[in-house]
């Protein structure tokens, strides 16, 4: 079974033609992103406009190797997001998918991202083999807009586990990457790349910033206060005139440092809860190296026999095969006239 899938709920525009939910035929991404560099962050009136002027464009180029006699359905992302960027994805799909006589699947973004641990990448890298995840799972989406935690006993049965009272991981990357003068938006890479200077300069690290909840006796998080905090030592560092690059590395590691150590506790603390088969790790900060490997140590020390996946880099970050892949999954199509963009979808 072949599916297009169109994904637009942010500054991302992207269609993807999947096979049985696990093969990529193609996968296309045009992305507005340098305009909000510009703005120091999205601006949802121009992330929509752009999205208008690369939908078609996208499809076409997504469907140029993949004849659309060869297309068995439809799949689009109705939520969470931005609902201008929403609905371009929306009513576009809807209007193919009447024009086509296809079935369209209404997908939701969180749990579609936990589908790129689906999507069989082994023919990119010959020595190793694809290994798909194995229920019940524990799974930790984290990305721009959220931070959850759910357990998944099968596909559609998800139940939440925990997640973050406030801003997302992503949030917390992106805000304070601006804080410090890093990147005016989509902070997450340049603030790894800062704290990898740091690392590779091996000096001692003389600030300590909190992690908020890390040792609360459940699975909430909190990432505002760690924002907070970064904001306080900026402003020590300028007025005794010491904000350079060293101080700036400096907190980008121990920024990195601090939302990992949350986020690896939590997972932890559930695996040894729930006793999970696989782990599976999803969303744009899961292409964090830190996160990666921090995160399968702590789960090689667990003397449980748990398998943790983590997709490439490159299928944590927003696109639309794992949206595909999902709809694949959890095929459940329904009347084009009945989808509706829902911005404030929660992943259940
Ligand atoms: O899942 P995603 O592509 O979009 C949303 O659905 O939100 O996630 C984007 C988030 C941004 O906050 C971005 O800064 C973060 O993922 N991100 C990273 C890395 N790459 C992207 N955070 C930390 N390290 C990275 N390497
Ligand atoms: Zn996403």
């Amino acid at each position: 079974m072949r599916t297009l899938a169109i994904e637009s709920s942010c500054d991302e525009t992207a269609a993807a033609v999947v096979e049985n939910g696990t093969k990529i035929l193609s996968s296309v991404l045009a992305s507005s992103s340098d305009i909000h560099q510009k703005t120091g962050g999205v601006i949802p009136e121009v992330a929509a406009r752009e999205q208008v002027g690369y939908i078609i464009p996208v499809v076409q180029e997504a469907l140029q190797e993949n004849k659309l006699e060869t297309i068995d359905a439809l799949a689009v992302t109705v939520g969470p997001g931005l609902i201008g960027s929403l609905l371009v994805g929306v009513e576009t799909t809807k209007a193919l998918a009447f024009t086509w006589n296809k079935p369209i699947v209404p997908i939701n973004h969180l749990v579609a991202h936990l589908y790129a641990n689906w999507l069989d990448t082994s023919h990119k890298s010959p020595n190793t083999k694809h290994q798909s995840p194995l229920f019940p799972a524990l799974c930790l989406v984290v990305s721009g807009g959220h931070t959850d935690m759910v357990l998944m006993q099968n596909h559609g049965k998800l139940k939440y586990l925990g997640g973050t009272r406030d801003d997302a991981a992503g949030e917390c990357f992106d805000k304070t990457a601006r804080l410090l003068g890093l990147a005016a938006y989509y902070g997450g890479p340049a603030i790894a790349a800062a704290a990898n200077k740091f690392r590779m300069n091996n000096v001692q690290c003389i600030i300590k910033l909190p992690r908020p909840m890390m040792n609360s006796n459940n699975l909430e998080m909190s990432f505002s206060g760690l924002k907070t905090a970064v904001l306080r030592e900026v402003e020590k560092l300028k007025t005794t005139k010491q904000l350079n690059d060293e101080t700036i590395n400096y907190l980008a590691y121990e920024i990195q440092e601090a939302i990992t150590d949350v986020l690896v506790l939590k997972v932890i603390k559930a695996a040894g809860i729930y006793k999970p088969r696989t782990i599976l790790l999803a969303g744009g900060v899961a292409a964090n190296q830190r996160l990666r490997e921090k995160l399968s140590l702590d789960i090689g020390h667990l003397s449980l026999d748990i398998k943790l996946l983590i997709p490439p880099p490159k299928l944590c970050t927003d696109n639309a095969s794992y949206i595909a892949s999902c709809a694949y999954f959890n095929y459940h199509p329904i009347p084009w006239s009945k989808i509706t963009a829902d911005p404030s979808l929660t992943i259940v």
